[in-house]
């Protein structure tokens, strides 16, 4: 490739992106997640054509007639029932093909979390079309719902088969208590060097310190140039795959009770309990990095965006004693730990979506109440095993990255209470043992969302 066509190659076509991709939500918001399944080809495209201006692209995110967000994704079997040409949909790659259920044995989701326990119909070819649904309020979010609603009407050949309202909370707690959607990737070009919210839900333009290096916008957008220095395959034809990407959405069970009983159990006060939580994520529920206050909350600290991301490990925490190598946090972003290792981090960063669903737990309530609750994780990126993948096998359920043996992430794991975590400490480490599982996988797919441009070339398939 030219110096020319490579320039060329990183020019973001933010309207032509769907926005979700490139930007965070403020909070609070509530929205849904809907699932559709296509019987009739030409019902589903003239469903993408009438949905495809709604869509909110990284261009207009922010314009305030446009505070509500609205995006599309399709699974491998929801493409073909568009009429896409086989040809086209064998460019695919082959994990994508097959689908998320199919690959349950190497992402850990065995035992509770195999497939067959998964809500249907999740994780199962029914599942054509994903679209997400999100606004600031209930006004705004029926007013994206009655459009939605709109396109689909008079489409007997489209159905609706599945609903999972979301939200996230004015806290932005999430339910184990803890602040997320801190920690994302510098992407190059975005548009704005990294966004962040608080609590108070504002947006901060301009540059963050402590997202690490810019990545390059081909790990996460087609058609652009990659952290390995060049543009990675694309499904054909270009206009299909150019500005789209992959999606991993998994709906996450969460145990919430068992997580406060595992710390009331393995703790001689509140205090402690909340020192191993922070343990266990690597941050306190504030969102205060454990890096920057090992000792103590520091809630002032969690509020300042200009600090509460501002960390590496080498040099401030080499032997995790203020957060263990094996944090849920550490695992999942090592930043600077592997770097006289032969792993390169920046091949496998996680861009975050998702929201938080199911009521919450009351507070001190230590018994289950058998509701549904959890997180509904959005991980998206043009590699689907070298990105998700590989963070799932290779950091969260393994520990030999970081010397840790077999041991688990103590959030996300497949623990099954045989599990340890390992906090380093002077004198001597300290052990947690009989981990239990405290995410239950309760479905997934990997969806293809597509640019705006490809969303309608594929409404005007001629099949
Ligand atoms: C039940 C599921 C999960 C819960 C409750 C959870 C919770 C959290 C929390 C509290 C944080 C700290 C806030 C932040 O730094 O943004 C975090 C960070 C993060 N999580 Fe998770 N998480 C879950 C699943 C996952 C999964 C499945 C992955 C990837 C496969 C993942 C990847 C990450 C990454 C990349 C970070 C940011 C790390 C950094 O940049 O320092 N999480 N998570």
């Amino acid at each position: 490739m030219t110096d020319n066509s490579e320039r060329k190659a990183q020019i973001l076509e933010l309207a032509d992106i769907q926005g979700t991709l490139l930007r965070q939500r403020p909070w609070p918001y509530t929205g849904a997640y809907f699932l559709l399944r296509i019987d009739d080809a030409a019902d589903g495209r003239k469903m993408v054509r009438q949905l495809a201006p709604q869509v909110a692209s990284a261009e207009r995110w922010w314009d305030p007639p446009n505070r509500a967000w609205f995006s599309v994704a399709l699974s491998h079997a929801g493409l073909r029932a568009l009429g896409v040409p086989q040809a086209s949909l064998d460019s695919f790659p082959p994990e994508f093909r097959e689908g998320m259920a199919a690959r349950a044995a190497r992402l850990g989701d065995v035992g509770e979390s195999n497939p067959e326990h998964w809500d249907p119909p999740l994780g199962t070819s029914d599942v054509h079309v994903a679209l997400s649904v999100f606004a600031p309020d209930d006004a705004g979010l029926q007013s994206v719902l009655d459009g939605a609603r709109e396109a689909l009407n008079g489409l007997p050949g489209v159905s609706v088969i599945y609903r999972l309202d979301a939200h996230q909370l004015p806290t932005g707690r999430t339910h184990l208590g803890f602040v997320d959607g801190i920690g994302e990737p510098d992407i190059e070009g975005a548009g704005v060097a990294s966004i962040l919210q608080t609590q108070a839900g504002g947006d901060h333009y301009g540059y963050l310190p402590g997202f690490g290096p810019t990545i390059k916008a081909g790990e996460f957008l087609l058609g652009y140039v990659n952290e390995l220095g060049r543009v990675g395959p694309m499904p054909q034809p270009d206009i299909l795959g150019r500005n789209g990407t992959y999606v991993a959405f998994r709906k996450l069970h969460m145990r919430v009770a068992a997580f406060r009983r595992y710390l009331k159990d393995n703790a001689s006060s509140p205090e402690e309990e909340e020192l191993l939580a922070a343990k266990m994520v690597g941050r306190w529920r504030s969102g205060a990095p454990l890096v920057l206050a090992p000792e103590h909350d520091d809630p002032d600290l969690a509020a300042d965006p200009q600090r509460a991301n501002d960390f590496a490990y080498r040099q401030e925490d080499p032997r995790g004693l203020r957060c263990p190598l094996g944090s849920h946090i550490r695992r999942m972003n090592p930043r600077d730990d592997l770097s006289d290792t032969f792993v390169d981090v920046k091949l496998h960063r996680a861009l975050r979506r998702g929201a938080t669903y199911g009521p919450m737990l009351p507070e001190g309530q230590l018994e289950d109440d058998g509701a549904d609750r959890g997180i509904v994780f959005i991980f998206m990126g043009t590699d689907l095993v070298r990105q998700f993948e590989f963070i799932k096998t290779q950091w969260a359920n393994d520990g030999d990255f970081v010397g840790l043996g077999t041991e688990k992430d103590p959030v996300i794991g497949d623990n099954d209470a045989t599990g340890t975590f390992t906090i380093p400490r002077q004198p001597i480490r300290r052990r947690l043992r009989e981990l239990p599982r405290f995410a239950v996988t309760k479905g997934g797919e990997y969806l293809f969302m597509p640019g705006i441009r490809a969303l309608n070339w594929l409404a005007e398939l001629d099949a």
